[in-house]
């Protein structure tokens, strides 16, 4: 039962580096069963929803071999479709990619529902949509399916066709791009999402043999290829990371130069940020972002698919919002449950009022320092931010959900000044304090 403890009210300084991105490295991850042969895959972050995903791919049978520190194998020759792990599957939400891949190799699949972050209704039926309009057909979980979803082919064989989505998702765009590389004809997918770990994913596809044209704009085709093989591909920065390590600057009045991103990515948070006083000076690879005697004004926000303002940085942008000046909106314009941050921002000192689509914020002079709940991944990296801009400790549990999107954020961030540390209080003494 670990804990990160801070001791806040201190600037941070410095140059701080960006890992691989989270949510292109667990699409490339299970991308790899299309291979059917060796890749190297680097940037790889050192993330818990990684080893997950590499857990459920050893269990049914590829073999993973680390080669340097964030560089790895991934060997899916041997794969046995249709046998993931129900256990592991659940534990992060991108195991449902194992469906399209699955199906774009063996014209069948099968897996659980997956988990992820309860930041609202995660539903799948444009994922379902995209397989039967490639000629699949889905059972959902039934009394003898075991609680698993199943996908099938009358051939073995998808066909190409259009698909066009009723919203814009970034898992059904990239579970339909998986399940139609290897289909016979051309796929269309309209309305598809935009966001980098889309385009990261087609150019590791492509490189693998895969014909894939129109990533990073919202109609996809793929025309269907017969085989893919094995390549090395390094995957993309986290522009969520690099964008949480820009807030913890400007909350902290500090000064951060991040290393390793695309700024283009940023360009949202970026401006936001700018908007609201912030310096930030873009360079090719890196962005330096001080608040140093910086007034930071309250700004509005809506989240947005990309390039709008991404909604993983709802919470974080929420926690600069709490100490800016004057009055600050957030309108959440994607997920439906992701405002559950703001209770434990009050019990801090923030002063906010939110109902389930919009949030706003009267800036207070500071935060203070409380034990906090981490609630969900990006929930948890804001509380991080605010107990570093705060006066006082602040102790953050439930890090797991943390752990599963940040590479060593405690040991980024102590390199950068800050007083901050990861307490792992034994099983044992939480028994005991329960009983006293
Ligand atoms: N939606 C549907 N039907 C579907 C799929 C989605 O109605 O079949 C709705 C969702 O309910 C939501 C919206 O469409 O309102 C967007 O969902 P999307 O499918 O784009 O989300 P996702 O693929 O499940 C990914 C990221 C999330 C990020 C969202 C939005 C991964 C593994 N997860 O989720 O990342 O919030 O896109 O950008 O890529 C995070 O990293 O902290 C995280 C939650």
């Amino acid at each position: 039962m670990d804990k990160i403890v801070i001791t806040g009210n201190k600037p941070l300084h410095g140059s701080i580096e960006v890992s691989g991105m989270k949510n292109a490295a667990v699409a490339i991850v299970f991308g790899t069963i299309l291979a059917e042969d060796k890749c190297t895959i680097g940037n790889i972050p050192m993330i818990s929803d990684i080893s997950d995903a590499f857990d459920i791919l050893t269990a049914v049978g590829a073999k993973i071999k680390r080669l340097d520190k964030t560089t790895y194998e991934i060997d899916t020759t041997n794969y046995t479709p249709c046998s993931a792990p129900y256990e592991l599957v659940r534990k992060m939400r991108a195991s449902y990619y194992i469906l399209g891949a699955e199906l774009g190799r063996f014209g069948r699949a099968r897996a659980a529902y997956p988990g992820g972050c309860d930041i609202g209704a995660r539903p799948i039926d444009q994922h379902i949509k995209g397989f039967k309009a490639l000629g699949a057909e889905v059972d959902p979980p039934s009394s003898n399916s075991g609680g698993n979803i199943n996908v099938t082919t009358e051939d073995g064989c998808l066909y190409g066709d259009s698909v066009y989505m009723d919203v814009v998702s970034v898992g059904a765009t990239i579970n339909i791009i998986l399940a139609a590389c290897r289909a016979k004809g051309t796929t269309v997918i309209e309305s598809a999402a935009r966001e980098p770990h889309v385009v990261d994913l087609a150019n590791f596809l492509n490189a693998c043999g895969a014909n894939i044209s129109g990533a990073g704009t919202d109609v996809i085709k793929i025309r269907g290829v017969e085989k893919l093989h094995g390549v090395h591909y390094d995957i993309i920065p986290d522009m969520i990371e690099a964008g949480t390590y820009m807030m913890a600057a400007a909350a902290t009045k500090g000064d951060l130069t991040i290393t390793n991103v695309i700024p283009k990515h940023l360009d949202a948070v970026t401006a936001k940020l700018q908007e609201m006083g912030v310096t930030v000076e873009e360079y090719d690879d890196a962005v330096r972002v001080s608040s140093v005697g910086c007034r930071i004004k309250g700004t509005y926000v809506k989240t947005a698919p990309y390039p709008g303002f991404p909604t993983d940085m709802n919470p974080q942008i929420g926690v600069l919002m709490s100490i800016a000046e004057g009055e600050s909106v957030i309108r959440e314009g994607v997920w439906d449950n992701r405002f559950k941050y703001v209770d434990e921002l009050i019990r801090m000192g923030a002063c906010i009022k939110n109902d389930t689509k919009s949030a706003t914020f009267t800036g207070v002079s500071k935060l203070f320092g409380a034990p906090v709940s981490a609630c969900d991944l990006r929930a948890g990296a804001a509380f991080i931010i605010a107990g570093l801009a705060a006066e006082g400790v602040t102790t953050i549990d439930n890090i797991q959900h943390i752990q599963r999107g940040y590479e060593d954020i405690v040991g980024k961030l102590r390199n950068v000044g800050a007083c901050i540390e990861l307490q792992n209080v034994p099983d044992d003494a939480n028994v005991l304090s329960s009983k006293i």
